[in-house]
């Protein structure tokens, strides 16, 4: 049984906690797209664990594998396998491979990013200056460095040298630094040293994975609201996030799929800038005050708002999703009364699904539906029927207005905090 779990809202579901719930299971699991941009938080055990570009399955100590998809910074990559190691995660190449198809983050993408970023001035993106777009630009353009180009150190070099005419004068034009090729090498060389011998073709041993019945599942990173395609356009990332791109970004063929788990939280965030229809500062605040939704891989606070099933909606049929988990349910413990958005109003028209104008998405007003909290703890249940009577109404609404069913519910950040319906 191979599952895709990919995030149905602006990223921070709460996937990397579900990846780890079902990792217990399944014999490999593999990152098709994104980088370190992500940070999918497990705790485990008691201890808290943040993944930037690691599949969250290495902490079963499970084979591991990032896809060609995957943008990798090598440096960031080193720096989160040592901070794994220091918690004790045996990280071998038995454990990870990664897919010498995989471009490179280099420090000038991060330098690009960043100066992007700056001359929009208040129309930024918000990126996490990962140097993500500037990467997957690179992919797109042809002009970008796969780790396998690195096994030849005279190929590396020569790509480099070509690369950097271009992004020097770029560079140089906005009054920032320019990079000198030694440089660019030397800063990543003993890191890409250090990951070499996971460097691996790995399509024969995904393939052979599935040709013997083994169970793999299929991380996804950010959501599907910063997918390239479906999402709020510009103001998402530069990859297929969606399930979609777990195929593209591994090598295996749709039809190895056989379910899509499709992560919500109970509730809405996003990070960075862009739309957000439900946003409601009165919610932000009372998560803020509580510690929760800060960002993990920036710290940033998130912006935080209601439900919003017109994005689940739209979600649930461009993912295919097949079960649904909704996530941080003890998020809405001690609320009063809960919102749900389940319409837009646009100039006085109703959609049930998000438009493509972009000029449209200020001009939403939400629709919402109020429904009586159930101000009870949940943290502690473990069952589905221990959940309370209108805690289940709640995701029995969420099934109704989206069009997909309820499997897992999260209660709590902890392993052991997840129903399974
Ligand atoms: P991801 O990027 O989708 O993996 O999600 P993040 O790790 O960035 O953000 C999710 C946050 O919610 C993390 O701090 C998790 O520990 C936490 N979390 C996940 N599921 C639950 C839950 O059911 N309840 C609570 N209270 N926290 C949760
Ligand atoms: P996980 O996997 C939340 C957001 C950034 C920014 C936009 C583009 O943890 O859910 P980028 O650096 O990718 O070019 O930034 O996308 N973003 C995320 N938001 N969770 C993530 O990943 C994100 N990855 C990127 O904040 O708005
Ligand atoms: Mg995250």
């Amino acid at each position: 049984m191979n599952t895709i779990i990919c995030g149905l809202q602006w990223g921070d579901e709460g996937k990397g906690k579900i990846v780890d719930f079902l990792t217990e299971k399944a014999d490999l699991v593999v990152r098709g797209q994104g980088g370190n941009n992500a940070g999918h938080t497990v705790i485990a055990k008691g201890e808290k664990y943040v993944l930037h570009l690691i599949p969250s399955g290495i902490l079963w100590e499970k084979q591991c594998v990032i896809g060609n998809g995957v943008v990798l910074d090598p440096v960031g990559l080193c720096k989160e396998i040592q901070t794994l190691e220091e918690a004790g995660v045996t990280i071998s190449p038995e454990h990870l491979l990664i897919s010498d198809r995989a471009h490179v983050v280099l420090p000038y993408h991060r330098e690009l990013d960043a100066a992007r970023e700056m001359s929009l001035g208040d129309k930024k993106i918000g990126t996490t200056k990962r140097g993500i777009g500037p990467t997957y630009a690179d992919k797109a353009n042809r002009i970008g460095l796969r780790l396998a180009d690195f096994r030849n150190p005279e190929t590396a070099r020569a790509l480099i040298t070509t690369r950097l005419e271009e992004a020097n004068r770029l560079l140089s034009e906005l009054g920032l630094e320019t990079f000198e090729v030694d440089q660019v090498l030397s800063e990543v060389e003993s890191s890409i040293d250090r990951l070499r011998p996971h460097f691996a073709n790995v399509i024969p041993m995904v393939h052979g994975s599935w040709k013997n019945g083994e169970t793999i599942l299929f991380e996804g990173a950010q959501g599907t609201f910063l997918d390239i395609d479906f999402g709020t356009y510009p103001f998402v990332t530069s990859s297929n996030t969606t399930s979609g791109g777990a195929c593209t970004g591994s090598g295996l063929p749709p039809h190895a799929i056989d379910r899509v788990v499709g992560v919500c939280k109970a509730y809405t965030t996003r990070v960075g800038s862009g739309p957000f229809p439900a946003q409601n500062d009165e919610i932000a605040e009372f998560f803020h005050s509580r510690g929760m939704e800060f960002g993990a891989t920036t710290g940033r606070p998130r912006r935080c708002g209601w439900l919003d099933t017109v994005l689940i909606r739209y979600a649930v049929m461009v993912n295919g999703v097949t079960d649904l988990a909704v996530t941080i349910l003890d998020g809405l413990d001690e609320r009063e009364t809960i919102k749900i958005c389940v319409g837009y109003n646009i100039n006085g028209e109703v959609h049930e699904f998000p438009p493509a104008e972009r000029e449209y998405w200020d001009q939403i007003v939400p629709i919402y539906q109020e429904m009586p909290g159930w101000k009870t703890d949940t943290t502690q249940c473990r069952t589905w029927d221990e959940l309370p009577a209108r805690a289940k109404d709640y995701l029995l609404r969420i099934e109704e207005l989206t069009g997909a069913p309820v499997k897992y519910v999260g209660v709590g950040p902890g392993r052991e905090q997840t129903i399974i319906r």
